[in-house]
């Protein structure tokens, strides 16, 4: 085989962010941007990364030597999942990546998520192993921990499974909603989220107020239950409701910005069933749902105070591999 070709989806957390990282479910959708991977072999024993569209040409690395040394942000994903998929099967045969991506990794869509799960399934095509799709799951959680520290793998599940799926911590559940579409608009507030210091400020605020954390993420699980109901009846209103419910909540939780709150103000006042911040906090995109006829309208509202309307389509297909 001489080369495969791989792309994953990002995704966009619709419900219950951090009560995630607490096994708690959550519903994350997948969004049609992709990161796109091709892997081929070298001849070499070591692993050679392009990634041009992030300054990243020819970078090399011994296989032995996988991440021993600092790493740049933009390969350290693909090492260490490198690493991991080598230590698993054995192989010390160097690989060639390169990737691609449809989306900027400013706007929180997930491209590591994606350029990780992108990376295995084409590296398991190329060394011909047969995966499940947890067992997928499975190494490339350990090699975004390895890099993260922190995080619940929903980006993960979104990117293998695609869809709009309800999902449980270290995929113990990964159930797929049974839609074919989310009236959803995306908007990027313009500043980017740092999602591992957001988390760690959770967990602070969560062993200083274990009480009042523990009761905010239970209702965060009651909106999640809830939402995947409404969201399988169509009751876009319920839904909204729900969106609005879980945004206070978040708030509570101390990761709202203003610049997002202002966003989710603007869309429920123009005439949104409902809109909340969408991942982490303290940035990154704000997502809000609304009747069709009444999208143009919601979406110039947003723009008008400092919105970037994102053009994606959602509940996109979750990772698709071929030999070239
Ligand atoms: O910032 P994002 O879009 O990667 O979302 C983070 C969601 C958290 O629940 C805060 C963390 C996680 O890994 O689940």
């Amino acid at each position: 085989m001489k080369k495969v070709k791989a792309s994953a989806p990002g995704k966009l957390l619709l419900f219950g962010e951090h009560a995630v990282v607490y096994d708690k479910p959550c519903i994350v959708t997948a969004v049609d941007r992709r990161v796109h991977v091709e892997a081929s072999f070298n001849g070499k024993e070591e692993l050679i990364v392009s990634a041009p569209q992030m300054g990243v040409l020819d970078y090399k690395r011994k296989v032995k030597e996988l991440c021993s040394q600092e790493m740049p942000k933009q390969v350290s994903f693909i090492e260490a999942l490198v690493k991991r998929f080598y230590q698993k099967y054995g192989f010390d045969k160097g690989c060639f990546i390169r990737t691609k991506s449809d989306f900027s990794h400013t706007f929180g869509f997930g491209s590591s998520s994606a350029v990780t799960v992108a990376t295995a399934t084409a590296l398991a095509k190329l060394y011909k192993i047969n995966f499940s799709k947890k067992e997928l799951f499975d190494l490339c959680y350990k090699a975004v921990l390895d890099i993260q520290g922190v995080g619940s793998g929903f980006d993960l599940a979104a990117a293998l499974w695609g869809g709009t799926i309800y999902y449980i911590k270290g995929a113990k559940e990964v159930f797929k909603l049974k839609i074919k579409s989310l009236p959803i608009v995306v908007v990027y507030s313009g500043v980017k989220a740092d999602t591992p210091t957001l988390v760690r400020q959770v967990a602070e605020f969560k062993r200083k107020n274990p009480k009042k954390i523990n009761n905010i993420f239970k209702n965060i699980e009651k909106i999640v239950e809830q939402g995947k109901l409404e969201i399988e009846k169509k009751d876009w209103e319920k839904v909204g409701a729900l969106m609005l419910e879980n945004q206070g909540l978040l708030e509570e939780l101390g990761v709202n910005t203003l610049r997002l709150e202002k966003l989710v103000k603007k869309a429920v006042s123009t005439g949104a069933y409902g809109a909340k911040l969408s991942g982490a906090g303290g940035g990154d995109c704000m997502i809000a749902l609304c009747k069709k006829s009444d999208k143009i309208r919601v979406e110039k509202a947003l723009e008008n105070v400092g919105g970037k309307v994102m053009k994606v389509g959602l509940n996109a297909k979750g990772v698709v591999c071929k030999k070239i």
